[in-house]
């Protein structure tokens, strides 16, 4: 039997306590250099790799405001500290900063307008040209990967027609015109692929009328019964029905055939989205309880309807535009908070289940400056790409939302990088963070790494 005296007692904590520094600083150490397996299809990583460490760097950009003057009637109220000074600008439609927001057609990208030193360069907030040199309409979008294609489609709203107000309070709006579809071998050059669900034209009664609301659609594939599975938030004109709609169609480039709406497990659901995992199971994710908390639910397995499983997630929290990803086993997602079209603060959140619990990691958004990474560079997020060829290095796409003009919204689409320590620890992880850091990094201009070999 072993004895231990006094002095041995000491030294028997010395050990426990240095087992404890050792497992510690191990943790720390994998979290700084996260390099867990990744399916052995691991190439480069966003932590070691030197093209990646471009993207890493924090650009800052320095915007002058005008000096006070009279504001239109909508911007009068809000007072004059920096920050809403700035997003005061970014409203006005009148603003002298409006180039600053949203440049005109002159600095306008795509496969028609960039001499080819420019191509591929990505050029947040300009006006970004289709194959035809027609500005892309594919907001609230989501990004689908056709493997039998080895094709992306991008599905969004397509606003192209003119802004008006239903009446007094409602939220600016356009008519229902239906998904517009594109399609790109390099997530940058993209072919008009048509309108993919269109609006209903005649019957009022229709959940795809043109007076009522289709926002942030995304697409899935189903690999058993070979349907590309549409999800959308449908809504009446007051956002009061608060619905989803399902649509489906044996060709990524549709015709969807419009099936049914439904208020998920009975809840309203506003802005969602749906996310695939690599087993297979697909889940809904949805703004819930007017808007307080999200919802989260595995999808059948046709993914044409949701479970009778739920869980609440963010309760209390007030965050919409959900945007899921996972990396090494972890699931991230990035939302906004609840401000109409006006933009506010992203915050990255972690699980190790998607069902939860879900830990809010804090602001991921680095560079520009402090109001860009206030207002989540005066956008909103809607999906994050990942890029199978580069582990941790995923594009963050948003909507930069101009509600005097909502068919000239604006695409932000920056890299996001998923490694390093976050600022947030947690009290029960001794201090240290328990989750790798999620960065959006703000570029002017960047361009994916390899000239885009990596996608191919
Ligand atoms: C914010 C949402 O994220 C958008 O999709 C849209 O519904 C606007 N609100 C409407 O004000």
């Amino acid at each position: 039997m072993i004895r231990f005296s006094p002095g041995s007692r000491c030294s028997l904590s010395t050990v426990v306590w240095s087992l404890v520094g050792f497992l510690l600083l191990n943790h720390l150490y994998s979290l700084v250099n996260h390099n867990g397996g990744n399916g052995g299809d691991v190439r480069f990583r966003a932590g070691d790799n030197p093209v990646i460490c471009d993207l890493k760097e924090v650009e800052q950009e320095n915007i002058q405001i005008p000096p006070p003057r009279k504001r239109s009637p909508r911007t009068t109220k809000r007072h004059s500290r920096r920050a809403t000074a700035l997003i005061d600008e970014f409203l006005d439609e009148n603003s002298q900063l409006r180039h600053v927001f949203f440049p005109g057609m002159k600095a306008a990208i795509g496969p028609t307008k960039s001499a080819s030193n420019d191509s591929s360069y990505y050029h947040p907030g300009r006006i970004w040209l289709d194959t035809d040199g027609n500005p892309i309409q594919a907001h609230g979008g989501g990004i689908l990967y056709d493997e039998k294609s080895r094709t992306y489609y991008w599905y969004g709203e397509y606003k192209d027609g003119p802004t008006y107000h239903a009446h007094k309070k409602a939220a600016a709006r356009v008519d229902i015109i239906g998904v517009g579809c594109y399609s790109s071998k390099d997530l940058w050059s993209w072919k008009n692929e048509g309108i993919v669900l269109a609006a209903e034209e005649t019957n009022e009664a229709h959940d795809l009328y043109k007076s009522n609301v289709l926002e942030r659609p995304k697409v899935i594939y189903n690999e058993m019964t070979g349907n590309y599975v549409m999800w959308m938030h449908i809504d009446d004109v007051n956002y009061t029905k608060a619905a989803v709609g399902v649509a489906i169609s044996d060709h990524p480039t549709g015709p969807f055939g419009y099936l049914y709406s439904k208020r998920p497990h009975g809840f309203d659901s506003r802005d969602m989205t749906i996310f695939k995992d690599d087993n297979g199971e697909a889940y809904l994710i949805y703004s819930s309880e007017v808007n307080s908390e999200l919802h989260i639910g595995p999808l059948t397995g046709d993914y044409l309807d949701v479970t009778h499983v739920m869980r609440k997630i963010l309760v209390g929290k007030r965050r919409e535009a959900p945007a899921i990803f996972k990396y090494e086993g972890v699931y991230y997602m990035i939302t906004s908070g609840c401000s109409g079209w006006a933009p506010n603060k992203a915050l990255a959140h972690a699980a190790k289940s998607i069902m939860g619990p879900w830990e809010t990691m804090g602001n991921p958004c680095s560079g520009g400056n402090k109001v860009f990474r206030l207002t989540t560079y005066f956008a909103q997020s809607t999906f994050v790409i990942p890029l199978p060829g580069l582990p941790g290095l995923f594009i963050f796409m948003a909507d930069r939302w101009n509600p005097s003009d909502l068919r000239d919204s604006r695409y932000v689409w920056l890299p996001l990088i998923v490694g390093g320590l976050t600022d947030q620890t947690l009290d029960y992880n001794f201090g240290f963070p328990a989750w790798p850091r999620v960065t959006i990094y703000w570029h002017k201009k960047w361009r994916l790494p390899y000239g885009l070999s990596v996608l191919k």
